[in-house]
């Protein structure tokens, strides 16, 4: 089963997995983490750049981003190459050549995905992916009912997730209507999962996800196929949960040496 771990904050959140972060880079500094974008995984980047003042290097880490809207032109504010940049590459010092995102040009988006498969491949994989989920249960941009072997391809944005990411841009509109994104089966190939949930908006999807049966209608759940997972949400997103107790005492209970 998934690891779930509940703590206050997302803030107390940051701080746990940018911990565990860190002591890996600190063995292994040429640690090939897996970023997301959105609001969830914030705080993890914020700890990290807290541990980056406090010492850490990062330099030699490589990123591998999880999608990106197709037709964007990379440096628009709100392509996935942007927020990458702004939100992870910048502030935690990694060095912009070792940071991928998949290429969303419109003109080559036909091999775009193969050729994201053959970088993740001759790269050796993903050693941590961090995660976060849509409302809809959608992990990366694999929106219900991709395929649970799918691999980086072009995807069509449901409308929920269009209107959940409306607020980034001036129009409702302007959000693009496709996107290219790291498959099931690719993500689920990482060494680790932390999957990350805050607020009550998530609750229904991650308990789906964890509890639920393992299905392509709710792609979150493809987790439960995974042997190294670990879940962190705040309080507000534990609400949906069934075995919360459980969840609480094994962690309260959990050995030291296992780390996250
Ligand atoms: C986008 C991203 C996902 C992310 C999801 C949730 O659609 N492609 O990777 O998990 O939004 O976003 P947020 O964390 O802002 O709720």
């Amino acid at each position: 089963m998934a690891e779930v771990v509940i703590v206050d904050t997302p803030e107390a959140a940051g701080t746990l997995v940018a911990r565990h972060i860190a002591a890996r880079v600190r063995d292994e500094p040429a640690f090939t983490l897996g970023v997301a974008t959105g609001s969830t995984p914030l705080p993890v980047y914020a700890a990290l750049a807290r541990e980056r003042a406090a010492g850490l290097d990062l330099s030699g880490v490589t990123a591998f981003a999880l999608d990106e809207y197709v037709g964007l032109p990379e440096d628009h504010p709100e392509s996935y190459h942007s927020v990458i940049r702004r939100e992870v590459t910048e502030p935690l010092g990694l060095d912009p050549a070792r940071v991928h995102v998949p290429d969303g040009d419109a003109a080559t988006i036909a091999t775009a995905g193969e050729r994201y498969e053959a970088a993740l491949d001759a790269h050796g994989g993903v050693d941590l992916q961090l995660l976060g989920i849509g409302t809809d249960g959608h992990v990366g941009f694999n929106e219900p009912g991709s395929s649970l072997a799918s691999l980086t391809r072009i995807k069509t944005l449901t409308a929920t997730t269009r209107a959940d990411n409306a607020r980034f841009f001036d129009s409702p509109d302007e959000v693009p209507t496709h996107c290219i994104t790291q498959g099931i089966g690719t993500i689920l190939r990482a060494g680790h999962l932390v999957l990350l949930a805050f607020g009550s908006g998530k609750a229904d999807a991650i308990a789906t996800a964890v509890e639920g049966p393992i299905t392509a209608s709710v792609p979150g759940s493809c987790i439960q196929l995974h042997r190294h997972v670990t879940v962190v949400v705040d309080e507000a997103a534990a609400a949906g949960f069934e075995r919360a107790e459980y969840y609480r005492w094994v962690y309260e209970h959990k050995p030291a040496w296992q780390g996250l």
